[in-house]
């Protein structure tokens, strides 16, 4: 089985209810190749909304951009996994860089959230990447192995599966830089060569590794034609439909 190639775009928080239904409808109603998996990261309060509005027929599916640890409790303010999945809500985004850094969300919760998240049955978008400082220096595919192996290499080959891996290299996230195609290949083969250490071929060969930071209409193309580069996980080019459907329709 060949594994899937992915647009997710991450709305982060931004729109309205009323601007996202229109943007997600935009999005469900183009002329785009349905054999990719499109999946909107769209804020909490747009989930129920959106679930209401977008067709099954358009086969977009939703995603949650983070989720709690714990299936219920005493948490003021916070989402579990448990409600996401009693709403359907197939994915969730876990360890996007924003919130490991506003929200010092670090690599033994993030292990805890991915537990919590497969247990209530919801596919994990697990995000990794290196900050600028890492990366001057060298060691980012040491710093993305140690990512990988504090938070997700926990699980067995069988609940992979249930796992998509988005490679986010902080210092291309909202500013417009890019990593460029042979950097982002060079990180997507190593990540798929430590899945294979660890699990074997199998789920190497099956686990989509997407790529996030600055990806747009323009460059799209180029990035998802490298071999073990399967789609992307979009911010800022997300929020214009026209835009991400473009990025849709790149492979
Ligand atoms: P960007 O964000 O596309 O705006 O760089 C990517 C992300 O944070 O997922």
């Amino acid at each position: 089985m060949a594994r899937k190639k992915i647009a997710a775009g991450n709305w982060k928080m931004n729109t309205t209810i009323e601007q996202g239904i229109e943007l997600a409808l935009r999005v469900a109603n183009a002329e785009r190749n349905i054999s990719i998996t499109t999946i909107l990261g769209v804020p909490f309060t747009h989930l129920f909304p959106l679930q209401k509005k977008i067709k099954a027929s358009s086969k977009i599916l939703l995603a949650a951009q983070n989720c709690h640890h714990k299936t219920s409790g005493a948490y003021t303010g916070e989402i579990s996994p448990e409600m996401l999945s009693a709403m359907k809500v197939p994915y969730v985004i876990i360890g996007h860089s924003e919130r490991r850094e506003y929200n010092h969300e670090d690599n033994a919760l993030l292990a805890l959230k991915i537990r919590a998240a497969l247990n209530s049955k919801l596919k994990v978008i697990f995000c990794c990447g290196e900050g600028l400082e890492i990366r001057k220096a060298n060691t980012h595919i040491n710093y993305v192995k140690n990512q990988l192996m504090e938070s997700l290499f926990q699980l067995d080959a069988n609940e992979m599966k249930n796992i998509v891996i988005a490679y986010e290299p902080i210092w291309a996230i909202g500013t417009g830089e890019t990593a460029s195609p042979a950097q982002a290949q060079e990180m997507h083969a190593s990540i798929r060569s430590m899945l294979q250490k660890k699990y074997g071929k199998r789920v190497a060969e099956n686990t989509s590794i997407l790529y996030g930071g600055s990806v747009k209409g323009n460059n799209a193309q180029e990035l998802f034609s490298q071999p073990d580069v399967d789609g992307g996980l979009v911010g800022g080019a997300s929020l214009n439909s026209d835009e991400f459907v473009q990025i849709i329709n790149s492979f």
